[in-house]
C-alpha cells in the first residue's frame, strides 16, 4: 500500500460486529446481519467474529461447542466475509475481551442489567441455568465493540438494546474517567432487520426455536426450504399486502425483499391476482437460490481445516493487537498498575 493508500484506509470507519456460535445461522442471522456485514466490507473497516465466550452462557457437550466454533468461522466465510478484506476471528482467542468484559462488569450496575429484555427472555426459557453469565452478558458484549473503537454495529433488531447500554456504559466511562471510547451507533439492515419465525411470525426466527418448520437454516437443502416456506402460517385474505395485521405474509414480504432488493409495492403488484401458493413458491426459490452457493463453499471450506486454522490465528493476532491498545488505555484509567 502507497501512502495515499495507508491514509484512505485509515480513514474508513470502523465496523465490528459478532455471531454466537450455537448452531447453523438462521436465514434471520443471514439477512438481519451477516448478508450486510458482507456488503460493508469495501468502505469500511471490517472486524467480524465468532462470540464464543457469549455461548458459554448456554451449556452445551464442550465437544460440541468446540466443532461448532470452526464450523461458523467457516460459515462466515463462506457468507463471502473475506479474510483478505475483513479482520475476522474467534472471540476467546483474544484475550483482551475477557479481561475487558470483568472492567465493563465493574461498569455496570444491576439495575440497568435486570431490564434487559433478552436477559428477561432467556432466563424465562431456561429457569434451570439463569447464570451469572447471562446476567452479565451485555457488560461483556459493550466490551468487544468499545475494545475496536467502533464506529458501527450491524446487528438485528433484537441487539438494540443491548447497543443502547453499550453507548450508557461508555458514556459513565468517559465521564468517570475522561474521554476514552468512541460512542458506537447501530447499523440495522432495512429489510430482513427483523426475520419471523414462519410458524410462529410475532416472535423472531431463533437457532433454538423447537419446531424444525419454524427456522430456515442457512444450510437446508433446496426441496426443505420449498418445502418449509409451503407450510408457512399465513392468513385467509389471499391478499399480498404489507401489513401490520398480516405478520406471517408481511414477514415473507421481508424476505423475499431482503434477498430481491424488490419493494413492498413491487411485491404486491408481483403477486396481484395470485395466491399465496405462487408467492410462497417464489419466496422459497429466491431463498433456496441465495442460499445454494453458500451451502456449496461452506462444504469446500470445512473440508480444508489446515486453511481455516491458519486463517483463525492470523485473525487472533490481528485482533489481539489492535484490541491490546484500548485495553492498555483502559487499565490505565480505572487504576490498575501496569506491568513493567
Ligand atoms: P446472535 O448470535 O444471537 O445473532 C447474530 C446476529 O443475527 C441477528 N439476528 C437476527 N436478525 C434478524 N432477524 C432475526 N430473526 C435474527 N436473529 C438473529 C442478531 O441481531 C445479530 O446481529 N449478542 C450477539 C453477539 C455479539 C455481538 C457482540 C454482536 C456478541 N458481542 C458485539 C455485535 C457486537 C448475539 O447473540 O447475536
Amino acid at each position: 500500500m502507497d501512502n495515499n493508500a495507508t491514509a484512505q484506509a485509515s480513514a474508513k470507519k470502523i465496523i465490528l460486529s459478532g455471531i454466537q456460535p450455537t448452531g447453523v445461522f438462521t436465514l434471520g442471522n443471514y439477512l438481519g446481519a451477516v448478508k450486510s456485514w458482507q456488503q460493508m466490507q469495501e468502505e469500511y473497516r471490517c472486524y467480524y467474529f465468532i462470540a464464543d465466550l457469549h455461548s458459554l452462557t448456554i451449556h452445551i457437550d464442550p465437544a460440541k461447542r468446540r466443532a461448532q466454533t470452526r464450523e461458523a468461522f467457516a460459515l462466515l466465510l463462506a457468507c463471502g466475509i473475506d479474510p483478505e478484506k475483513s479482520l475476522v476471528f474467534v472471540q476467546s482467542h483474544n484475550k483482551c475481551h475477557a479481561e475487558m468484559g470483568w472492567i465493563m462488569d465493574c461498569c455496570s450496575q444491576f439495575g440497568e442489567l435486570s431490564r434487559m429484555t433478552q436477559f428477561k427472555d432467556k432466563s424465562a426459557k431456561h429457569p434451570d441455568n439463569i447464570n451469572a453469565g447471562l446476567f452479565t452478558y451485555p457488560a461483556l458484549m459493550a466490551g468487544d465493540i468499545l475494545l475496536y473503537q467502533a464506529d458501527y454495529v450491524p446487528v438485528g433488531a433484537d441487539q438494540t438494546q443491548h447497543l443502547e447500554f453499550t453507548r450508557d456504559v461508555a458514556t459513565r466511562f468517559n465521564h468517570n474517567y475522561g474521554e476514552t471510547f468512541k460512542l458506537p451507533e447501530g447499523y440495522f439492515p432495512k429489510a430482513g432487520a427483523r426475520v419471523m419465525s414462519l410458524q410462529d411470525p410475532t416472535s423472531k426466527m431463533s437457532k433454538s426455536d423447537e419446531n424444525p418448520k419454524a427456522t430456515i437454516s442457512i444450510l437446508d437443502e433446496e426441496k426443505v426450504i420449498l418445502k418449509k416456506f409451503k407450510s408457512a402460517v399465513t392468513d385467509s385474505e389471499a391478499s399480498v399486502h404489507y401489513s401490520e395485521d398480516k405478520p406471517g405474509v408481511s414477514n415473507l414480504m421481508t424476505i423475499y425483499s431482503a434477498i430481491t432488493g424488490k419493494t413492498m409495492e413491487d411485491i404486491t403488484k408481483e403477486f396481484e391476482g395470485k395466491g399465496y401458493g405462487d408467492f410462497k413458491d417464489a419466496v422459497g426459490h429466491a431463498v433456496a437460490d441465495e442460499l445454494r452457493p453458500i451451502r456449496e463453499e461452506y462444504k469446500r471450506l470445512l473440508a480444508d481445516r489446515a486453511y481455516l486454522d491458519e486463517e483463525m490465528k492470523k485473525g487472533a493476532e490481528r485482533a489481539t493487537a489492535i484490541a491490546s491498545r484500548t485495553l492498555t488505555k483502559v487499565k490505565k484509567r480505572v487504576g490498575l498498575l501496569l506491568e513493567s
